[in-house]
């Protein structure tokens, strides 16, 4: 990992917020409960949303503009928290203004955007990961690592699924194309990003699915044979309840992990002719990735080891190649989608 900028050492790390949504106010509570960071500042295109926000969490000073948060000298660090269409633009906007950045997931809609930040972050000698907690979790890193020392042997499958009944709204950003909307970007990334680390990377890969109206995915089903020789098969439904559990198979033994997929609770080792032994982690939500991102500004890292940059492409290139079978494309994508 490169050094580029000078780490942040003498002081607490400052961030800004861009986007007044849903999720903004985890960051917000994340950096609270972690020692080291600051929210210094709220930018919304609404001057009063981003106000009651700033207000609600002790942040001195609100924007009605992002531009205004670009240019404000005391942020270190932007958390973007925009709907998903808007990530590569402002990302690369607060690049250009030398601000490192936390992109929320998928951290675009397209490999080619996705290269275009993380290449722009790298020649400007700044920081930049996707927001996948789920990858800084404790009970994650002691999962990946027990399954690549071979606890269950060789790893022969892999089923992860995350299944969440919004309920067919045309007007929520979910079912909404043109805002990002699928089941696979929102609910997806997570199970494809937790199988591609514990099977690898496809060689083939197999889908089925359904789109509501705007043409938008609610459901899709994913199967893939990975260059390590795994089957993963892979489930996201926006519309349904249902167990998001993952499961590990091996030659000998096979774990499951209990829990939300991207937030698992517990998991269960099953080796042959042993008891099973359940495992669990610490479990701080958004506070394990603050704390890595801060880790990161201090050594003076333009990407984390535990979200690469790699691995940001690598998801979407899954993704991308899952939603050209379905036929899923968003009208901000000016390319074709790439094979
Ligand atoms: N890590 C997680 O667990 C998690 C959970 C939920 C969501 N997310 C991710 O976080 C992002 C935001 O999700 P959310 O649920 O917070 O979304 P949201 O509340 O619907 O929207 C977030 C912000 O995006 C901007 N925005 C929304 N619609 C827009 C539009 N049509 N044009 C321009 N800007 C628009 C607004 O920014 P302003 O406030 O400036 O107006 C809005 O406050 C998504 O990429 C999602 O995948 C992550």
């Amino acid at each position: 990992m490169s050094t580029a900028y000078a780490p942040i050492v003498d002081r607490p790390v400052r961030w800004g917020l861009l986007g007044a949504g849903s999720i903004a106010p985890a960051l917000a509570r994340a950096v609270a409960s972690t020692p080291g960071g600051e929210v210094v500042a709220v930018a919304a295109r609404d001057l009063g949303r981003a106000r009651a926000l700033a207000d609600e969490h002790g942040v001195p000073r609100a924007y009605g503009s992002y531009a205004e948060l670009c240019a404000d000298p005391e942020v270190d660090v932007v958390y973007i928290s925009s709907t998903h269409p808007h990530h590569a633009a402002q990302a690369l906007d607060c690049l250009a203004a030398g601000k490192h950045v936390l992109v929320e997931k998928p951290i675009t809609l397209t490999v080619r955007d996705t290269e275009a930040v993380l290449d722009r972050a790298r020649s400007r000698g700044l920081f930049a990961m996707e927001a996948m907690w789920t990858r800084c979790l404790p009970l994650v890193r002691e999962l990946v690592q027990r399954v690549g020392a071979g606890e269950v042997g060789r790893v022969r499958s892999v089923a992860a699924a995350f299944t969440v009944p919004f309920g067919y709204d045309e007007s929520h950003r979910l079912f909404d194309l043109a805002n990002g909307g699928g089941a696979l970007m929102d609910l997806g990334v997570y199970p494809v990003t937790l199988a591609h680390l514990l099977a690898g990377h496809p060689t083939d890969v197999q889908v089925l699915g359904t789109t509501v109206p705007s043409g938008a995915d609610d459901q899709v089903g994913v199967q893939w044979r990975s260059d390590r020789g795994v089957l993963v098969q892979v489930l996201c439904d926006s519309q349904s309840h249902g167990a998001s559990r993952t499961v590990v198979r091996g030659s000998q033994g096979w774990i499951e992990v209990h829990g939300p997929v991207n937030d698992p609770e517990s998991f269960t080792v099953h080796r042959e002719g042993a008891r099973p032994e359940e495992v669990r982690g610490e479990r701080r939500g958004f506070a394990h990735q603050v704390e890595e991102v801060h880790r990161c500004l201090r050594e003076g890292l333009v990407e984390s080891p535990l979200v690469p940059h790699e691995a940001s492409i690598s998801v979407m290139t899954v993704l991308e190649s899952v939603r050209r079978e379905l036929g899923v494309r968003y009208p901000q994508e000016e390319e074709p989608l790439r094979a």
